[in-house]
């Protein structure tokens, strides 16, 4: 059996274990480690270092007084809940599958708060189309810059437009009708999957043509570009450290943290909001834990409130409130097991997570 993993639980069931890495993105893409539990423990590698490293509980959980009063909560297996979940600060809402998290957070307070923001890791802009240059507004000002630089007009540096591979009209693909089967699709001969015409390729800015530009990393696109129209958007992905994307990527390809950061990064400068994340920590290596609680964190600076139904230890332990569910799945769960600090969880003899969140916080050999 093969599992694609980040969770320390699941790291001790594996029989042999293969690490890719040694970073994302472009950075990535070799085999780090292979081997067993016991040689990865002594290994220099991302995983192992943060396997090594025991979880630290919040130290300075901050203090809250006002909060959303939830009273006799009872959809799907909800026990006829009362709980507060607390103003301004970072609260994750605990406990084993089946519990009632996700129906506490995205349906109890989302229906009391229709105000809050749900950010989840479904695909933004499905459509081929759409790409990190288009979605953060960067591309209309590329195209600016293509269209002056080359006297043309801006609609050349767009495949859904004058720019398309006539071919493929600039999807980069072509699709066969097969009679009796599943129509096939393949790269689009004529452009290559490029998707642009020859005519639009032949025009530069800065000794690159549109296709190049597109296969730079955001991080190479603010080396590239002096114009802070350009810049601005593109920063705002750097910020949520996705500035190894590529500007033409394809959104529908990007991995559900990837897409869960970049929602994340066009709301990092809102105040007051609340936010419900469902699992943020899904997909996401130990070390871009950090990353994204700093996100969170971020959010709480800016007056936000931000509620995460949380798995990972490595999460829980940095809340400032937590809201264990429990005791079980189903019929046999619904009922708040813990609301408290972090610190004051692990000390909880009823909560489960509060035992494996105790173990997690002992140094490890
Ligand atoms: N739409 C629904 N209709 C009926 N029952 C539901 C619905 N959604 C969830 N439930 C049930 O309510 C209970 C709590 O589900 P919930 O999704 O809140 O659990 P959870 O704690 O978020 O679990 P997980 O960790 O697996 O996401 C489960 O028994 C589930 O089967
Ligand atoms: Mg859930
Ligand atoms: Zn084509």
């Amino acid at each position: 059996m093969l599992i694609v993993e980040h969770s320390r639980q699941m790291f001790q069931l594996a029989d042999h274990i293969i690490e890719l890495g040694p970073a994302a993105g472009e950075h990535g893409g070799r085999v780090v480690y292979q081997g067993d539990l016991a040689g990865l423990a002594d290994a220099d590698t991302a995983t192992a270092r943060a396997l090594r490293r025991p979880v630290e509980i919040n130290p300075n959980p901050l203090p809250w007084s006002e909060g959303f009063e939830i009273t006799d909560a009872h959809c799907h297996n909800l026990k006829h809940v009362n709980v507060t979940i607390p103003k301004g600060i970072l609260t994750a809402i605990t406990g084993v599958a089946g519990s009632g998290k996700s129906t506490l957070a995205t349906y109890e307070l989302a229906a009391r708060r229709p105000e809050a923001i749900t950010i989840d890791q479904k695909p933004i802009g499905t459509s081929i189309r759409s790409t990190p240059a288009t979605y953060t507004g960067a591309m209309d000002e590329i195209r600016k810059l293509f269209a002056r630089a080359n006297g043309v007009g801006a609609g050349w540096f767009s495949f859904n437009s004058k720019g398309a591979c006539l071919v493929c009209k600039g999807k980069g693909k072509v699709t066969y009708d097969m009679a009796f089967a599943e129509p096939v699709e393949v790269p689009c001969e004529e452009c290559g999957g490029h998707r642009y015409n020859p005519t639009a390729l032949g025009y530069t800015y800065k000794g690159r043509n549109i296709e190049t530009v597109m296969a730079l990393t955001i991080e190479q696109a603010l080396n590239f570009f002096d114009d802070e129209r350009v810049r601005r958007p593109l920063r705002t992905m750097v910020d949520v450290g996705l500035g190894y994307l590529t500007l033409g990527q394809p959104t529908s390809t990007l991995s559900g943290g990837e897409v869960q950061r970049v929602k994340l990064s066009s709301e990092l400068h809102k105040r007051g909001n609340v936010y419900i994340l469902d699992e943020p920590s899904t997909g996401l290596h130990n070390n871009d834990l950090a990353e994204l609680l700093a996100l969170l964190r971020q959010l709480v600076d800016g007056s936000n409130t931000v509620v995460i139904v949380e798995h990972r230890l490595e999460m829980i332990a940095k809340a400032d409130w937590v809201i264990d569910m429990g005791p079980a799945g189903g019929s046999e769960g619904g009922h708040v097991l813990f609301a408290g600090t972090p610190a004051e969880l692990t000390a909880c003899p009823d909560s489960r997570t509060g035992a494996y969140l105790a173990a997690a916080a002992q140094a490890r050999a």
